[in-house]
């Protein structure tokens, strides 16, 4: 009695034990798992900061964020729970083939003999599997990126009384998303019937065989029996292999996707050379495609900066004026731009920072404070950040900088948003300051209080504006025409000189007129 309650006590021991081992490797495997997502996450997120801004800006923001959320995730689960079932399901099926081989070994070798069989099923269904997977791929990243707009558009299309307009484009895209979606089912359950299909014909052969062995007194009837139900445990897991494999071909694109981002991490080496000082910025027959359409045709200039540079840019819209800007300041790379006569890209961009930023009407505000918006993440004192503010007319005392802006710096007023992102360029006083409509949101007379004020501390600036008035306010004016310079000048030599400075300074003159008869009414 004694012993059997002894027995008793110690199943309910081992049970116990067994059940709570299980608990804590369970809970520890899925937060394993899902910490490796995260690290995973962070790691490609890290990747995508070392790309060029060129190709950071090229993409889609929903492709970004559908590689590094669901694809990433995706790959990372089915990876981690690919090895250990792999080992697992090869330990299963060698001693099952033990096992087999010992009871009988011709029917163990006819076993061995099916295994090609998985392997040929595999390999016709694999390509189709890999194919629509990367079509739904795309097509999901498709419908990230189109969500991400529809909410981004809704308000407009609320305003105008058309929703039905973007509900139609949504549609579309997950229609498009769901044709591939489609796809991948068929070809996936496909090949899982084929695999399954073996598993359930190929124990009918060897219980033929094994009749056949038994009826020329080869083998027992026993034997063969214990053989046949031992071969369904041989299939198990040579399914569950099929499986994984099929799996593993479905994962393979959001791998490689994810791969992109971790690979081009190389198409962006930052330069070795320290800029010290800033001497020339020259661009050597620059040509700037987008597409076909030729945007910069063989520009050739050269800046010296022995004097002050004090230039400003005009033209008419689309004539490439942004771009040649985002050259000059390093924003984008080219060979052809040259620093004190060496090629930018051979200087660590963050000595270039110290010397050139460039400003534009659209730079970006985060949803912090005004303060981290100023500093991100570099030390300044509150007096330097109020003073950049202040230069740039956003005099609110210094409790503004502790004001958080909302996401994208939608509680500021445009001309404020863009003020705010003239501060931080100035707070950094780069050598050279590039303004590309900077301030175009606000009044002609605050634009030209503060460039007054930008003058007095930035040595060079080059500007691009439409404004007449600060155009004057430039020692040199570069007209821009067709992505060629048309003419180079003072405002009295072009307006003597060029007629397509006259038409633009024209048209310009004849807004200035307005807004004069508006400010006056
Ligand atoms: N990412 C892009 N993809 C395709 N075309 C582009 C891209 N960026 C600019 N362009 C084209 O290049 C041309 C020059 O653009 P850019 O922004 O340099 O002109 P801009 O002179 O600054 O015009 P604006 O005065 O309107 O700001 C435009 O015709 C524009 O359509
Ligand atoms: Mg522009």
């Amino acid at each position: 009695m004694s012993k059997l309650i002894s027995l008793l006590l110690a199943l309910f021991v081992i049970r116990t034990t067994v059940v709570i081992l299980n608990f804590i490797a369970e809970y520890r495997f899925e937060y394993l798992q899902k910490e490796a997502t995260a690290d995973f996450f962070q790691k490609t997120y890290e990747s995508l900061q070392k790309l060029s801004i060129e190709r950071l800006i090229s993409e889609k923001g929903g492709e970004y964020i559908s590689k590094i959320l669901s694809d990433g995730e995706m790959a990372g689960i089915v990876v981690s729970g690919f090895l250990p079932s792999i080992l697992l399901n090869l330990l299963r099926f060698l001693v099952v083939i033990a096992v087999l081989v010992y009871l009988n070994p011709i029917l163990g070798i006819i076993s061995v003999i099916f295994i090609p069989f998985y392997f040929f099923v595999f390999k016709k269904y694999s390509k189709g599997i890999i194919e629509s997977s990367q079509e739904e791929r795309i097509s999901y990243a498709n419908v990230l990126e189109s969500l991400k707009e529809k909410i981004e558009g809704l308000p407009i299309a609320i305003f105008y009384k058309q929703e039905n307009f973007l509900i139609k484009k949504f549609l579309f895209d997950i229609k498009e998303w769901l044709k591939n979606i489609r796809k991948v089912i068929f070809n996936m359950k496909a090949y899982t019937a084929s695999y399954s299909y073996l598993s359930a014909i190929f124990p009918l052969v060897i219980f033929g065989v094994g009749a056949v062995l038994v009826s020329i007194g080869r083998t027992d009837i026993g034997t063969m029996i214990a053989f046949y139900l031992y071969s369904e445990n041989l299939f198990e897991p040579l399914s569950n292999f099929s499986k994984n494999l099929g799996a593993f071909s479905q994962v393979i694109p959001p791998f490689s996707r994810v791969l992109t981002i971790i690979e081009t991490t190389y198409t962006a080496p930052d330069g070795t050379r320290t800029l010290r000082e800033l001497k020339s910025i020259s661009l050597n027959g620059l040509t700037v495609k987008y597409g076909d359409k030729e945007v910069l045709d063989n520009i050739n200039l050269k800046l010296d900066f022995i004097n002050n540079v004090n230039i400003a840019i005009v033209g008419y819209s689309g004539s490439g004026k942004s771009t040649l800007v985002r050259f000059l300041s390093g924003y984008f790379d080219s060979e052809r731009c040259l620093i004190n006569d060496v090629p930018i890209t051979a200087y660590s961009k963050k000595s270039l920072r110290k010397y050139i930023l460039l400003v534009s009407n659209t730079d970006f505000i985060f949803g912090m404070t005004v303060r981290e918006n100023l500093s991100m993440g570099e030390n300044f004192s509150e007096e330097e950040m109020e003073y950049a503010l202040k230069l740039c007319g956003l005099n609110f005392g210094r409790e503004f900088l502790n004001t958080k802006v909302g996401e994208g710096g939608k509680a500021l007023s445009t001309g404020e948003r863009q003020r705010l992102a003239l501060a931080r360029a100035i707070l950094r006083k780069p050598t050279l300051l590039i303004l590309d409509e900077a301030l175009s949101g606000v009044d002609a007379e605050t634009e030209n209080v503060i460039f007054k004020n930008i003058k007095a501390i930035i040595p060079n600036l080059i500007v691009i504006s439409h404004r007449l008035s600060t155009v004057l306010q430039c020692r040199e004016i570069y007209v821009l025409d067709k992505g060629k310079i048309a003419a180079i000048g003072t405002h009295e030599e072009l307006l003597a000189s060029c007629s397509t400075y006259r038409d633009i300074i024209k048209e310009q003159l004849i807004e200035n007129r307005n807004n004069d008869v508006s400010a006056k009414a």
